[in-house]
């Protein structure tokens, strides 16, 4: 069966810098990937292109997605086809309450009772927001923050969900419980991409790994076997 998600030969110019340099990478339905790398390698600008949220302009090669070319679609349309991009930085509505945030998210929707199940489901994955749905959006905790973009991105139940750093700034329990949801996630039906810095909590989530270096990838393999890879020991996993 072909992949859900296939990326080949992509390259991304920003102007006359050229950031990635002709990626390869599937993902098959069910699976959990990520892709590491250093600061600068090209994640970001992977990720934001298979969302269509850089500059069309600024593409070469082909992405498919449910087998279909999608690399010339904007964000919005890309979103009704069901991928779904968790925004580093979190994005959320500083002035808006917790709820209020994730029905941003459904705007797209009219079926107020699907709405109200899917709001359910999200506070069961994240208790935490749960109590504190009331609260504004900008007064919670970093933690809290990303548990509410990815709980505003699950909401209308994507067939694929792309994060860009989940870790990112965040104490390392709740780094863990961050990815326990991801997990979950996944197990209930979504495939997940996600691209992090952290590669030794990144290659114990996912089940295949890609490393990106200078915008193109340099190894592709199960993260098992990415775990006992002695180049992979040293320049990520501090080892
Ligand atoms: N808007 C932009 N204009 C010009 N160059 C950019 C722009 N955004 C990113 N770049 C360059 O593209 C390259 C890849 O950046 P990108 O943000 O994708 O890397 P990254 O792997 O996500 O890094 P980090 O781990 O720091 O988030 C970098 O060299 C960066 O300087
Ligand atoms: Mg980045």
């Amino acid at each position: 069966m072909a992949p859900l998600l296939e990326v080949k030969n992509l390259h991304y110019y920003y102007g006359n810098i050229h950031s990635v340099k002709g990626i390869d990478l599937y993902v098959d339905e069910g699976e959990i990937v990520t892709l590491i790398g250093a600061n600068g390698a090209g994640k970001t600008t992977t990720l934001q292109t298979i969302s269509g949220l850089t500059s069309p302009r600024g593409v070469r090669g082909e992405i498919l997605f449910k087998g279909k070319p999608i690399q010339r679609l904007r964000g919005n349309r890309v979103v009704g086809l069901g991928l779904m991009q968790v925004l580093e930085g979190r994005h959320i509505f500083a002035k808006l309450s917790v709820e209020e945030n994730l029905l941003t998210g459904a705007y797209l929707r009219k079926d107020a009772a699907g709405i109200r199940e899917d709001l359910g489901e999200v506070y069961a994955l994240f208790p935490r927001l749960l109590e504190r749905r009331a609260q504004l959006g900008g007064t919670l905790s970093g933690g809290e923050q990303q548990m509410l973009a990815i709980g505003r991105a699950l909401i209308n139940k994507p067939r694929m969900m792309l994060l860009d750093e989940p870790s990112l700034g965040l104490a390392p329990l709740i780094i863990k419980e961050i990815f326990i949801a991801i997990k979950k996630i996944n197990s209930e039906g979504t495939t997940v991409l996600f691209v992090e810095q952290n590669s030794k909590i990144a290659l114990a989530t996912a089940s295949r790994g890609y490393v990106l270096q200078t915008g193109e990838v340099v190894m592709h393999n199960t993260c098992e076997n990415l775990l006992n890879n002695e180049d992979v020991k040293k320049a990520y996993l501090g080892m």
